[in-house]
């Protein structure tokens, strides 16, 4: 069976890309490969990642189409002609609308700095999901992978993994302890289980 097509949807620096491409390296994703890695923005340093690991790369700059219809057209003719199965949004800064949400329905997941349903929604991304938690004060925070339904954040959990918050910890300290001890981990393991239950062809 031919491992399924996966693309990888990002915008910035592009950790969870490099912990997708370690893992399909280490044999941690077996089932899918990593076929195309898309970029919202032309100079994000995940395109670098994508190229030293001789990925094929492709920029959706939202601000080169008239409206939104027309960039996710582009977007999706894009992933068609690479055969793209499996979408993953791996620190993607754009809400996709509800009918390019429909076209890829259980063939797109997402990973989230927080334990779904806290800390999750529109506004939520990146720093500002760890801000919310210490604001908070919750003792525990961690991450979620799930897959993309039309309510941001909304869709059904695959994996999460509990991170705990220590004395002293800044926004930034805790977005890279939740990224090593959680996102990295769970996203080349909740991108295999999926890529698996699609080759399967089992239920989601
Ligand atoms: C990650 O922490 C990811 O969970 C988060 O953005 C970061 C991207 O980092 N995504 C969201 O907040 C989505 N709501 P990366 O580019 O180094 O992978």
């Amino acid at each position: 069976m031919n491992p399924v097509k996966i693309a990888v949807l990002v915008s910035g620096g592009g950790t969870n890309l490099q912990a997708l491409i370690d893992a399909q390296k280490a044999g941690i994703i077996k089932n899918g490969e990593i076929t195309l890695v898309v970029s919202s923005s032309p100079t994000a340093y995940a395109l670098e990642r994508a190229k030293n690991a001789g990925i094929e790369t492709a920029v959706a700059d939202k601000h080169a189409y008239e409206n939104r219809s027309d960039f996710e057209k582009a977007l999706i003719a894009s992933l068609e002609e690479k055969g793209i199965e499996l979408i993953v949004l791996a620190g993607f800064m754009y809400i996709l609308s509800p009918e390019f949400i429909a076209h890829y329905k259980e063939r797109m997941i997402n990973v989230h700095p927080s334990l779904i349903p806290s800390f999750c929604g529109d506004g939520f991304y990146g720093l500002r999901v760890h801000e919310a938690a210490l604001a908070y004060g919750v003792k525990v925070t961690g991450a979620t992978v799930h897959f993309v339904n039309e309510i941001t954040d909304g869709g059904k959990i695959i994996m999460q993994k509990a991170v705990e918050i220590q004395e002293g910890d800044t926004p930034e300290t805790l977005q890279k302890r939740v990224m090593q001890e959680a996102e990295w981990i769970i996203l080349p393991q909740a991108v295999e289980k999926v890529s698996k239950d699609i080759i399967n062809g089992g239920t989601i």
